[in-house]
């Protein structure tokens, strides 16, 4: 039998974006619950003139670059976004990449299932004819209407994929389990723009058809769970695919905590968490996603899909990596798609989202956005009418500038205290993570004007300044901070807002680079609990100064990064510790001891955090009422024991010494008193559960809450009832090797 697959494969993903912060802010939701609860970041919007047709022929054009077009005798166009009730969305693509007349052209439709269908035909055509290609497309725009519950789950992209004999990416395995039931969890009557979705109904279907066709696939191949080294699922949210994966682990008695789940699927998910969902597309976009950001060498590695399409058709198959596929992919062009996307407004994405085409088939011609290669023009005598983009063409009454602006984007990590908060303060160690909580800040030039923008979208804080109020304001915050250092002043009387740190940061980096008049829009958002001891203030100065930085070009070395970021983040702190920078600037874990910074490996040991809600006291506070009190205590000594105790265990996985050694280092924050009552009730109700706990931040010298709770245990079954009894939540603690950098 001729080994058949996929030789060829890349995206494309249209040219704006709506963050899902931003989304829930004007929502009313909590963020977290699109970040964290269903896992997505970002997604794209198509732009009015785009449709599934131009986004296929952006995503074939450039596949086919290097590919003999005459090889091809099939395209397959898989898509649920049809735009036309006979006619093939494939035979414009066809017409518009002047592929050859002698091929045959389908468009295939079972709602998100039916890039695989169209994968499996293509595989069984190449068999009988090995010297022939077949090129599948699958498009989708994702829509479920505005504010609905589908809203976040929703995206857009294509993806080309050529297959042949001997493919230079994934071989496809002759093996198969199918699964279909006649169910109504999606679906999209003709006279529809939106889907129609049961959605806790879905994900639940999407979850048994799943363990259905798995338990086919393996009475068919005879492989397990432990003959695959990646798992790639279809997308709706990526928390569904985290989910999905810990099911089947499950199914095979082969449990895996939510850490595990996390970094088995992370690769595949990166592309996804950015885009959204784009039904047909999204499992092949998982797969670019795993074989592009995958750190290891996957060759000769077998990978497990799963494919599900609402209604429901799933099918579970896999595919062995080729040797050297790296050669192949198109990953920096991707990650550009990705990064330079410009940002929406709600404003422009709702105008996005509600402009329709005339559905009685008047003559119509649509705003120039200019994204991408092809753009739908307009509709005459019924017909669409397509064509190549050409700048000098656009249409100045466009909603959003689309000249692509110079724009950067720096994220930048949160972290916890395993060990050592207070000590530190008194020149002893300190062990912190950086975690999976980020500041994000984005500039974009602003052409109307020469002011500065300031939008803080976690705050609902926008406001205008012009360069001159920008630097009265950094004046007087410095003014504010001398008083603070001759005792004539709090601390808390310098930064009087969050936004100022942001707003001094710009000012600090505008007074010594070299900018254009025009003007800049400065937007930052996070989702790092502010004051709970997670490096929030840190994380946004950091995001802040890089994205200021590398918008004009100007690149500047770590060290200086931390010195410029050290002078902010005293002007919050009094004088900080540095720890928060240190581990937000360099990501993974850190061992801060004194002047030295050593990096460590990451904690395997089961780790959760449990929110108790903003401290009353600030970090400021605490610490000056822990020196009034304690700072010429022995029990310094203790905390720099526990702390090295700790050094040296955090490479294993030995939970109860681990245990102990968070049991002691609580109780020697209970002496110090920073641990509120309540939160410590909390903890001993926890240690009755088998669980350790300490706060893992600066605590509270006031009040019932203590921002964060670092608890250790592998039974988090026990523990949710007691976090349920006190109103908390609770979530496990994922590592960020990285720290700050271009997003
Ligand atoms: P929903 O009602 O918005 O979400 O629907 P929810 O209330 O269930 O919350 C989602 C999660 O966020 C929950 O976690 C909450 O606890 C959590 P879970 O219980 O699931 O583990 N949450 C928070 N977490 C942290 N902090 C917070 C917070 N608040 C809440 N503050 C749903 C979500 C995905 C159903 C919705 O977006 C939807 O209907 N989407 C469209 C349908 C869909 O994607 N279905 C998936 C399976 S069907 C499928 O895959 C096929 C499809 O691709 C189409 C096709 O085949 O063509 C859709």
């Amino acid at each position: 039998m001729t080994t058949v697959g996929i030789d060829k494969i890349g995206f494309y993903t249209p040219h704006y974006v709506l963050s899902l912060s931003m989304l829930a802010a004007h929502r009313g939701v909590n963020p977290d619950k699109f970040l964290i609860g269903l896992g997505q970041h970002r997604m794209s919007v198509p732009a009015p003139d785009e449709d599934v047709v131009t986004m296929a022929a952006n995503a074939a054009e450039r596949l086919l670059r290097d590919v003999d077009c005459d090889s091809i005798d099939t395209l397959l166009f898989a898509t649920e976004s049809g735009i036309d009730q006979s006619k093939s969305a494939g035979i414009y693509v066809h017409g518009l990449l002047n592929l050859p007349q002698r091929c045959r052209v389908v468009e295939l439709k079972q709602a998100c299932y039916s890039a695989t269908q169209a994968l499996q035909m293509a595989c069984a055509m190449v068999q009988r004819r090995p010297d022939k290609n077949v090129l599948i497309i699958a498009a989708d725009i994702a829509r479920y209407g505005l504010c609905s519950s589908g809203e976040p789950s929703q995206g857009g992209g294509a993806v080309a994929m050529l297959i042949s004999a001997q493919p230079r990416l994934l071989a496809i395995e002759p093996h198969y389990g199918l699964y279909t039931n006649d169910i109504m969890d999606f679906w999209r009557p003709n006279y529809r723009r939106e889907a129609l979705v049961e959605g806790k109904y879905s994900a639940k279907m999407y979850l048994q058809a799943l363990k259905q066709s798995w338990q086919h696939y393996k009475e068919n191949s005879g492989h397990g769970f432990n003959d695959f080294s990646g798992f790639l699922y279809h997308a709706p949210v990526p928390r569904l695919v985290e989910k999905a994966h810990k099911e089947l682990a499950r199914y095979e008695s082969l449990p895996l905590d939510d850490q595990q789940v996390a970094a088995q699927t992370a690769d595949g998910l990166r592309y996804g968490r950015e885009i959204g969902n784009t039904y047909t597309a999204s499992l092949y976009i998982g797969l670019i996603s795993l074989l592009e950001n995958s750190a290891d060498d996957l060759s000769h590695q077998r990978i497990g899909l799963y494919s599900y399409g609402s209604g429901c058709v799933a099918e579970y198959f896999s595919g062995v990596i080729q040797a050297g596929y790296q050669q192949y992919l198109d990953k920096s062009y991707h990650q550009q798609l990705i990064e330079q996307r410009q940002a929406l407004s709600i404003e422009d994405y709702e105008k996005f989202f509600t402009s329709q085409l005339p559905r009685d088939g008047s003559a119509f011609q649509l705003p120039q956005y200019n994204t991408g290669n092809y753009r739908l023009a307009g509709i005459e005598n019924h017909k669409r009418l397509y064509e190549r983009n050409d700048s000098s063409a656009a249409d100045a009454s466009r909603p959003v500038p689309i000249t692509t602006p110079a724009l950067s984007r720096a994220i930048s990590p949160g972290k916890i205290i395993l060990s050592g908060e207070h000590a530190v303060v008194y020149g002893k160690p300190a062990i912190a993570l950086a975690v999976n909580r980020y500041a994000e800040t984005t500039v974009v030039a602003d052409s109307e004007n020469d002011k500065v923008d300031f939008d803080l979208l976690d705050l609902h804080y926008h406001k205008s300044l012009t360069k001159q109020a920008l630097k009265d304001l950094k004046s007087s915050i410095k003014r504010k901070y001398h008083k603070f250092l001759n005792q004539e002043c709090t601390i808390q009387d310098v930064i009087k807002q969050p936004v100022q740190l942001v707003q001094f940061a710009t000012a600090h980096l505008m007074a010594h680079l070299q900018q254009p008049p025009q003007g800049i829009k400065v937007s930052t958002q996070s989702n790092i609990p502010v004051g709970c001891g997670m490096g929030s203030s840190a994380a946004v100065s950091l995001s802040v100064l890089k994205a200021i930085n590398e918008y004009y070009g100007h690149h500047v070395d770590s060290d200086m990064y931390l010195k410029m970021s050290h002078e902010i983040e005293n002007l919050q702190h009094g004088n900080s510790s540095g720890i928060d920078l240190n581990v937000s600037l360099y990501g993974g874990c850190v061992y801060v001891n004194g002047g030295d910074i050593e990096q460590r490996p990451i904690p395997r040991v089961p780790m959760f955090l449990v929110n108790t809600g903003k401290p009353r006291s600030s970090t400021g506070e605490s610490v000056s009422h822990v020196r009034q009190y304690f700072a010429e205590d022995a029990i310094w000594n203790e905390f720099a024991a526990t702390t090295n105790a700790l050094d040296q265990l955090l490479a294993s996985d030995d939970v109860d010494k681990i245990q102990s050694i968070i049991r002691h280092n609580h109780r020697l924050l209970c002496r110090i008193e920073v641990v509120p009552q309540k939160v410590q009730q909390f903890i001993q109700d926890l240690e009755q559960h088998g669980a350790a706990a300490k706060i893992c931040g600066a605590g509270s010298v006031v009040g019932d809450n203590a921002g964060m709770v670092l608890v250790i245990t592998d039974q988090l079954d026990h523990i949710k009832p007691v976090c349920r009894h006190y109103h908390y939540t609770v979530e496990p603690v994922i590592a960020e090797h990285q720290g700050l950098r271009v997003a």
